[in-house]
């Protein structure tokens, strides 16, 4: 079995985004490789948080991976600081990575808006940290969203420097795109995300979702109920793609052509598809959140079985650069 690595930041709330693009399909995957996912908080330490909140918030991130579906006999579920060969190992790799590729990535350069000059150092080498995730258990393939791209395309040309001055120790890790790889947020203007507010939380409440979904854009030129609508214009009918049963969106589809339906109707045909699957998934949350020992027990379990693998690479790479 190849080996595969993933990871989610314990920042904000975990999202229909990071469901679509990330955690519904490590949960597939868990049945075709050997999985490692991992909640990576020396990342999220990387922007302005609170340290009072990043503990619950990564053991909540951890509680929400398992309600989704992560199954801790299938696959290694582990919080990165507990391992903190990730760490050692990015500072290795970060003699093999050159200033000009990180100063391209295009999420240092939309968080960095305004005065790039006082970005940390911590924020420019993120892109570093995360190769060193994969490679410290010579992962292959790593699923992401589209916005992790580029920063894969830097981890093969750091891991081919490194394999060149010091042997072919790395494997180069190959991006395996979510099938929905970009979900816009509620704006329809940008992709969903945490920091932007715009997103659709995976514990909201089912009226929570209904108070987010009923003022959301449709296609704007559908003034009135009478007016025929656009699909291909409309945000929410996206949606529809990830949540309703392909016979339903094109009913939909149709219905919203000839004005047949109204957006509300459409709505609320989306709010019970949504329902159907993140209801169950809400469930599970509330009872995980009720027994915090388990969910621990099960990251501890994680940490161990992942140090053993990274205590083995690091012997390796400490002996490649001659620190031995
Ligand atoms: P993060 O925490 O921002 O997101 C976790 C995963 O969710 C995907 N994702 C999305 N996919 C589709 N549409 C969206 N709107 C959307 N928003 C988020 C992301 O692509 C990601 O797969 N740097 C990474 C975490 C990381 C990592 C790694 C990933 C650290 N080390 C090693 C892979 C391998 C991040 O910030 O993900």
């Amino acid at each position: 079995m190849q080996r595969l690595f993933s990871g989610i930041q314990p920042t904000g709330e975990p999202h229909i985004g990071n469901y679509l693009g990330a955690i519904r399909n490590w949960v597939a995957l868990q049945d075709q490789y050997e999985c490692l996912f991992c909640i990576v908080d020396y990342h999220a330490i990387t922007i302005d948080y609170d340290p009072k909140e990043i503990g619950p918030r990564t053991l909540d991130l951890a509680a929400t991976l398992l309600a989704c579906g992560l199954d801790p006999k299938k696959c290694l579920l582990f919080v990165q600081s507990e391992v903190p060969e990730h760490t050692e190992l990015a500072w290795i790799l970060s003699t093999c990575t050159v200033v000009g590729d990180l100063a391209r990535m295009h999420q240092f350069k939309e968080k960095t808006e305004g005065d790039r000059h006082l970005a940390t150092l911590g924020l420019f080498a993120y892109p570093t940290l995360q190769t060193a995730d994969i490679v410290l258990y010579k992962a292959e393939v790593v699923p992401v969203g589209e916005d992790q791209k580029q920063h894969l395309e830097l981890a093969r040309e750091t891991v081919r420097r490194f394999n060149q001055r010091f042997g072919p120790i790395f494997p180069e890790p190959i991006e395996l795109l979510s099938p929905a790889a970009r979900v816009m947020g509620l704006d329809g203007e940008q992709k969903m995300s945490k920091s932007r507010g715009n997103h659709v939380a995976l514990a909201d409440s089912t009226d929570a979702v209904w108070a987010k979904l009923r003022p959301a854009k449709t296609d704007e030129a559908r003034k009135r109920r009478a007016d025929p609508g656009n699909p291909d214009r409309c945000n929410l009918f996206s949606y529809h793609g990830f949540f309703s049963p392909p016979e339903e969106v094109a009913t939909i589809n149709a219905g919203c052509r000839s004005a047949a339906i109204g957006c509300v109707d459409c709505k609320k045909a989306l709010h019970a598809n949504m329902e159907r699957l993140l209801g169950p998934i809400r469930e599970r949350l509330a009872d995980y959140r009720a027994r915090p020992d388990d969910v621990r027990a099960a990251l501890r379990d994680g940490a161990a079985r992942a140090s053993t693998i990274a205590r083995h690479t690091m012997e390796e790479v400490r002996q490649a650069l001659g620190l031995r």
